[in-house]
């Protein structure tokens, strides 16, 4: 990135909006970037249009929240959050993916998009939201306790990937006043 348009992100220049079916193809080529090259995360199988259509349309139908980043017109990250596991008891528990583009990294993206979804998450009541991290991941989980989250489980060799097993950290964020970790 050139030293103009880091300029422009650190100067706040990033909007962010709910997801739509235009942008496919931007945020399929940043989930599919990190597929296919990082152990972020520990899918291998890369997203095809009509996966990742179908995803925002059904988040949208639940009133999950699914948020892109853009700067100039540009999506740059996006984040979607999800129920943490199947089942009515879960109902008022979330997971959360994030990802920013691997040429805008710390440029308060992540931030920005992370404010709006838990701001969306806790305006609708739900309880508490987890990251699942790789544990080869460290800068998210640096990026996870910025924002207040904490690790609560840490899972040995429950990923596999490229040959390579990984373990799993989860970080708990709890989203209402009067909680345990209320910050
Ligand atoms: C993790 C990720 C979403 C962070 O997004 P980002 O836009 O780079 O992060 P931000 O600039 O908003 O950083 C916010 C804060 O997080 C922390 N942080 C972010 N990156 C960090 C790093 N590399 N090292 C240490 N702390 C970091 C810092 O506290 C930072 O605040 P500061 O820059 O004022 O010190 C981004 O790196 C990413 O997309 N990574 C690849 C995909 C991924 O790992 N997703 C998470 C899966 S659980």
């Amino acid at each position: 990135m050139d030293r103009n348009s880091a300029e422009r992100h650190s100067n706040n220049q990033i909007g962010i909006r709910y997801a739509s079916p235009e942008d496919v193809h931007a945020i399929m080529h940043i989930w599919n970037t990190n597929i296919s090259n990082t152990f972020n995360t520990f899918n291998s199988n890369i997203k095809t249009e009509s996966e990742v259509e179908d995803t925002i349309l059904e988040r949208k139908k639940r009133r999950f929240g699914f948020f892109v980043a853009e700067c100039d017109r540009k999506v740059i990250g996006f984040a979607t959050y999800f129920q943490f596991r199947s089942g009515i008891g879960y109902s008022k528990t979330l997971e959360h993916t994030i990802f920013v583009s691997d040429k805008i990294q710390r440029h308060g993206v992540g931030k920005a998009l992370m404010a709006r979804l838990l701001e969306d998450a806790k305006r609708k009541n739900f309880q508490s939201i987890f990251a699942g991290v790789s544990g080869s991941n460290e800068r998210a989980v640096k990026f996870h306790a910025s924002l207040g989250f904490q690790v609560v489980a840490e899972l040995p060799r429950v990923g596999y990937k490229f040959d390579k097993w990984l373990d799993l950290i989860l970080m708990q964020k709890f989203l209402q006043t009067g909680q345990r970790n209320d910050f």
